[in-house]
């Protein structure tokens, strides 16, 4: 958070915002910055429009995929926790609560649509922070964001039953 609060960011977003409770904290700290949500899931985006305004916060929720609906937005902060899990790619398209989780072969496949946009989202002081776990090959997405000239660190990494977990900070 400290990082974050550093960075001193105008507009943040968190993609796939569940809950809310990221993205509420951080409007929580950051009262100056403007800060967006937005998940695929409607009952998601009521969630977090809930839990917005029970903690006296300001965040903008979206129904949409990825930032598809934002046109000419830089963003200074995205964070994103995608569904990261492998599974067949069937469930990464249905209309179930399994794209709450369903990320397809190699858990990559909604990872590598965000990650084909990022370069059009962030502003020249912006940061991603992307959580991923082992299955999806972290090291080749390190390289993959190297090639779109992107500079990553692995900030965290923990072991949690059945997860190895790390997450990335990207940025210019
Ligand atoms: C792993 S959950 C994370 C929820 C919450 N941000 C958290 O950290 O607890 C992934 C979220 O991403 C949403 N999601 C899945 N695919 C998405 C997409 N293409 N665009 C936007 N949101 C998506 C799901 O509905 C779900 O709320």
């Amino acid at each position: 958070m400290s990082n974050i609060v550093q960075a001193n960011p105008d507009f943040i977003v968190e993609i796939g915002s569940g809950s809310g409770v990221i993205i509420t904290a951080l409007a929580a700290v950051l009262k100056d910055a403007r800060c967006f949500a937005t998940d695929i899931n409607p009952e998601a985006c009521i969630a977090t429009s809930n839990t917005s305004i029970l903690n006296n916060v300001s965040v903008e929720v979206c129904n949409m995929t990825l930032l598809t609906c934002f046109k000419e937005y830089l963003f200074d902060v995205i964070v994103f926790n995608p569904p990261y899990v492998v599974t067949d790619t069937e469930e990464v398209f249905g209309n179930g609560i399994a794209r709450a989780w369903a990320g397809g072969i190699d858990g990559c496949e909604v990872i590598n649509q965000f990650l084909k946009l990022l370069p059009n989202l962030m502003s020249s002081k912006g940061i991603c922070y992307l959580l991923l776990i082992k299955e999806n090959k972290p090291l080749e997405i390190i390289n993959m964001l190297y090639g779109m000239k992107f500079n990553v660190d692995i900030v965290k990494q923990r072991k949690v039953p059945c997860e190895h977990l790390y997450v990335l900070k990207i940025y210019k």
